[in-house]
């Protein structure tokens, strides 16, 4: 059984009725609760977390280490463009992680092309509105189970 973390960043609370042309129109509890189920059904557990603050998504990220988490699902938000010290904190705990977008981060403003985490990421899944986390949680349960 893998123990797999899903974070999300900053505004994603606000998921449901925030720009749903970018976003989708589900709430954040409910793709969660989706994810939880499929974890379940295939033998694993499932733990997520929102956050608002760098600080928090730090102290969040060094905790899923100390908790002995095997795998993050991991959407930085807004700190995806801009956050080194995200970036360090996950290069020190050395979880792997897969990068997560709602939106087509790509085919949007110019400055969402760069992140600080997709060099560093098992990989990247963007633009799938909530079905992007589904699709990175069965990325993970297939290589736990080739
Ligand atoms: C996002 C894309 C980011 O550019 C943006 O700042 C977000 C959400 C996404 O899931 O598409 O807040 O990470």
């Amino acid at each position: 059984m893998a123990s797999i973390l899903v974070l999300n960043g900053p505004n994603l609370n606000l998921l449901g009725s925030r720009e749903p042309d970018h976003y989708g129109h589900r709430s954040l509890q409910e793709i969660m609760e989706d994810l939880e189920r499929f974890a379940g059904a295939c033998g694993h557990e499932l733990l997520h977390e929102q956050e608002n603050s760098e600080g928090a998504l730090i102290e969040a990220v060094q905790k899923a280490a100390h908790d002995g988490i095997d795998y993050i699902i991991f959407n930085p938000a807004g700190y995806t463009h801009t956050s080194v010290a995200l970036r360090d904190a996950l290069l020190a705990v050395t979880i792997p992680f897969i990068e997560v977008h709602l939106s087509g981060v790509v085919s949007r403003e110019p400055f969402r092309r760069l992140s600080y985490f997709s060099d560093i990421a098992m990989g990247v899944i963007s633009g799938f509105h909530g079905e992007s986390y589904m699709l990175a949680l069965q990325a993970i349960i297939n290589q736990i189970e080739p």
